[in-house]
């Protein structure tokens, strides 16, 4: 008998060194939803490069609720991953369920989104989220062409991200930061008064009440006066509000679409770029963001030193979390070709070039 169990265990512990030694070990990746093209795409990305690496992946999107990330996050820790990688719906949301993982020694990136008012996040992978912020007021700067000379006054309202979204501050703190001399100026004027992020904010940044928003903006300010540039997170909202504008006649000869930017260079963003509608967008590569992932992920995992990281740019309000941040770039009609289709980010047939 004994000798029986002593074989067992020596089979369990043969088993168990064959698994670590074969790289098997299991990863956790949370994204918020399937329904916007980024998160399929970064979700791909990063379960793609761990899985070439030898990892097991286990990949759940959360529909956008709360309860079913947290039960999802929940569902992997008892599966015994490794490392977990959570890009949050609302950052504030998950501390308790993180305090489980950290209780399982289990290492926590947030992805693209800060994970906030948790002392239990280890790294953040992101973008440099001021910067894309300041990248969307200079397209409207540039667009508008606001720095010629004698420039008539122009009105543009303003819309923000998801207020539980950290990422929407750092948007709207870069927008404005590139915005205010304008408004100080005179030559950017929102008629409707409404300036700050939370009045702006587009709860889980849906473009549906954006589209709303803007429709209830159009009928209150401007039956007699024109809408010139539409400040946008994000290229759905982006293209809501130009179907509210169309809807009251913008897009004809004589009275032309407002400007508006817009971010994560989706399919449908580029195509009506090169259609002359929105004007321009913030690509924020998913594949680098992904692989930048994946290497964090195995270093932790192998031990391996993790790099220079950014340890003074993001405090969630519980630490400042050691980020690794990447760089955005401006999409126009003058240059999708050669960053987006030459790059292999999107084909020409996706994109109709
Ligand atoms: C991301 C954006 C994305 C938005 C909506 C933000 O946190 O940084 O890239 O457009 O969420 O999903």
């Amino acid at each position: 008998m004994k000798k029986r169990v002593c074989l067992f265990l020596a089979l369990i512990l043969v088993a168990s060194v064959a698994f670590a030694a074969s790289g098997k070990e299991l990863v956790g990746v949370v994204m918020p939803t399937r329904s916007e093209e980024r998160w399929n795409k970064d979700g791909a990305a990063v379960k793609e490069g761990l899985e070439k690496l030898g990892y097991t992946v286990d990949l759940q999107f959360s529909d956008d609720d709360i309860p079913t990330q947290v039960r999802q996050i929940e569902d992997l820790i008892t599966k015994g991953i490794k490392v977990l990688v959570v890009a949050s719906i609302d950052g504030s949301a998950l501390s308790d369920v993180l305090a489980n993982a950290a209780a399982s020694k289990i290492p926590v990136i947030a992805y693209d989104r800060l994970l906030m008012k948790t002392p239990d996040v280890d790294y953040y992978v992101s973008f440099d989220n001021y910067k894309v912020g300041r990248q969307m007021g200079e397209i409207l700067v540039n667009g508008a062409k606001l720095d010629s000379p004698a420039k008539k006054p122009l009105n543009i309202e303003l819309f923000a991200g998801s207020p539980d979204d950290n990422n929407s501050v750092g948007f709207w703190d870069g927008a404005m930061d590139v915005l205010k001399p304008y408004f100080d100026n005179g030559t950017l004027v929102v008629l409707s008064k409404q300036t700050e992020r939370t009045v702006c904010g587009t709860l889980r940044w849906d473009a549906a009440e954006a589209q709303k928003r803007m429709e209830n903006l159009l009928s209150a300010f401007y039956t007699d006066a024109t809408l010139d540039l539409i400040l946008s997170p994000y290229d759905p909202i982006s293209l809501a509000t130009l179907e509210a504008c169309k809807a009251v006649g913008y897009g004809s000869a004589g009275k032309p679409l407002p400007l508006v930017g817009g971010q994560d260079c989706i399919v449908a963003s580029c195509k009506s770029i090169l259609a002359g509608e929105q004007y321009a967008t913030v690509l924020k590569d998913t594949r680098s963001l992904g692989a930048a992932t994946v290497t964090l992920v195995d270093n932790i995992l192998t031990g391996k030193p993790v790099g220079t990281l950014d340890t003074t740019s993001y405090n969630n309000g519980a630490k400042i979390v050691p980020s690794l941040l990447l760089d955005s770039v401006i999409v126009t009609k003058d240059n999708l070709k050669k960053d987006v289709v030459d790059t292999g980010y999107h084909t020409a047939e996706e994109v109709g070039l």
